[in-house]
């Protein structure tokens, strides 16, 4: 926690006095807090308490712009280095979901690009609700992060699911997140994505259902974890991904020639895009004509860019994926044999909710020596979350003996 940049914004809940005891332990254990409080928090304990206990203003309305060189929230939210909504209110977490930034908290947390932590405390029915459940999935899929509530008897009486971490157990989890934004420590990572497409003609290409999510979701947890990370990603739907240096390719000739681009500066390699291992011979100058009932198109092979690391690879780290229906274990083993990986990621694709384009995937990671890691149905921002513990341990520890 040292010297480190804690935002602490506090809503209106009666679990406002353990948020009072969070500011003091992080304080105590040497980070610097400052704390935003809503209207309603300020019914249940005054502004005082807190600026007190972190021996710095607290911020509660948006238009008390005192400082004529500042914009606070905009400077607020620029300081911090993680900032913790705790407790967090289910008319909170529904602004956010919702983009209303009506006060101090709200227009601070739009003006936040660093990591942004939400605590809820509520009533167990409150928390249950279809409405609040749908604005925390909606959150969690813009990469909001959740401490989630533990189970108990309620401040209203009630006993379930609500009330707010424990501060010993936040302050332990948000360790943990300071830990990990540190595992790859600026090791370049290379990470291919997405499809490729290959063009007939002017108006048409062969190409696949790859939405790109499964490496983007690597790359974005690379980066979480400390890693600089470039991405060459065929054409998909996605937003460029914060931090990353991104390389748009369309044909596998063209991500061919970025992976050799980037080879020498990257130890790690990750290619799980769906690159085509066929290419029209020719490429029509003019839009092909429908002339006969049936017609053939003559395909050559791609290069297989993954044997080429493989065959290049010397000290580097290099991840296959497999995409397969049949087979799926004996298929992957051999591409990682034939390839010269170090792992190969294999996700049956005929398996419901996994493989391309959708939100989850189902996955085996193999080691060369044999080691089989089994993955269950996760999302995939989960699964790259797995993925990259398993690569820190197994890979980055001995990084620098390489
Ligand atoms: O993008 P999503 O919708 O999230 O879907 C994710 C995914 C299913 C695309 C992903 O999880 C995945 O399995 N990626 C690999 C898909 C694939 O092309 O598998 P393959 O078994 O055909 O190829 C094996 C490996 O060789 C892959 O690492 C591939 O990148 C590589 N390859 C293949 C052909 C080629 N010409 N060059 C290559 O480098």
């Amino acid at each position: 926690m040292l010297n480190k940049n804690i935002l602490l914004c506090v809503c209106g809940g009666v679990a406002v006095f353990k948020a009072a005891a969070l500011t003091s332990k992080l304080v105590q254990q040497g980070a610097n807090v400052k704390v935003i409080m809503t209207n309603s928090a300020m019914k249940f304990i005054t502004p005082l308490t807190f600026q007190v206990l972190s021996r710095n203003e607290v911020y509660v309305d948006t238009f008390n712009e005192s400082n004529p060189e500042a914009v606070q929230h905009i400077d607020l939210a620029k300081w911090a280095d993680i900032t913790i909504i705790a407790p967090a209110t289910a008319n909170v977490i529904g602004k956010i979901a919702n983009g209303i930034a009506d006060d101090m908290l709200t227009t601070t947390i739009m003006a936040t690009v660093n990591p942004v932590i939400i605590a809820p405390a509520m009533n167990v029915n409150m928390y249950n609700n279809k409405i609040v459940q749908e604005n925390i999935d909606r959150l969690k899929k813009l990469d909001y992060i959740f401490f989630e509530p533990s189970e108990g008897l309620l401040a209203c009486g009630d006993i379930g699911k609500g009330r707010l971490l424990e501060p010993e157990d936040i302050i332990k989890n948000l360790n943990n997140i300071f830990n990990e934004s540190n595992y790859f420590n600026g090791k370049k990572i290379l990470i291919t994505a997405g499809p490729t497409i290959e063009k007939i003609d002017p108006v048409r290409f062969i190409s696949n259902f790859s939405s790109g999510k499964m490496g983007y979701a690597l790359a974005e947890q690379a980066a979480r974890f400390g890693a600089d990370v470039t991405l060459i990603s065929g054409p998909t739907k996605l937003p460029p991904p914060k931090g990353i240096r991104l390389i748009n390719i369309n044909s596998a000739e063209e991500m061919f020639e970025a992976v050799k681009e980037n080879f020498e500066l990257n130890k790690i390699i990750i290619k799980s895009a769906a690159v085509a291992d066929y290419t029209p011979i020719t490429i029509e100058d003019n839009k092909i004509k429908k002339k006969s009932n049936d017609m053939i198109l003559k395909l050559k092979k791609t290069t297989d860019i993954l044997k080429w690391l493989g065959d290049n690879k010397s000290d580097k780290v290099l991840i296959g994926f497999a995409a397969e229906t049949n087979n799926v274990l004996e298929y992957a083993q051999d591409k990682l044999q034939r390839k010269n990986l170090d792992y190969i990621i294999v996700n049956d694709v005929s398996k419901e909710g996994a493989g391309f384009n959708v939100d989850t995937n189902i996955a085996t990671l193999i080691s060369r020596d044999g080691t089989k890691i089994d993955f269950p149905l996760l999302s995939k921002k989960d699964l790259a979350k797995q993925i990259m513990e398993v690569l820190y341990e197994k890979v980055v520890k001995d990084y620098d003996t390489r």
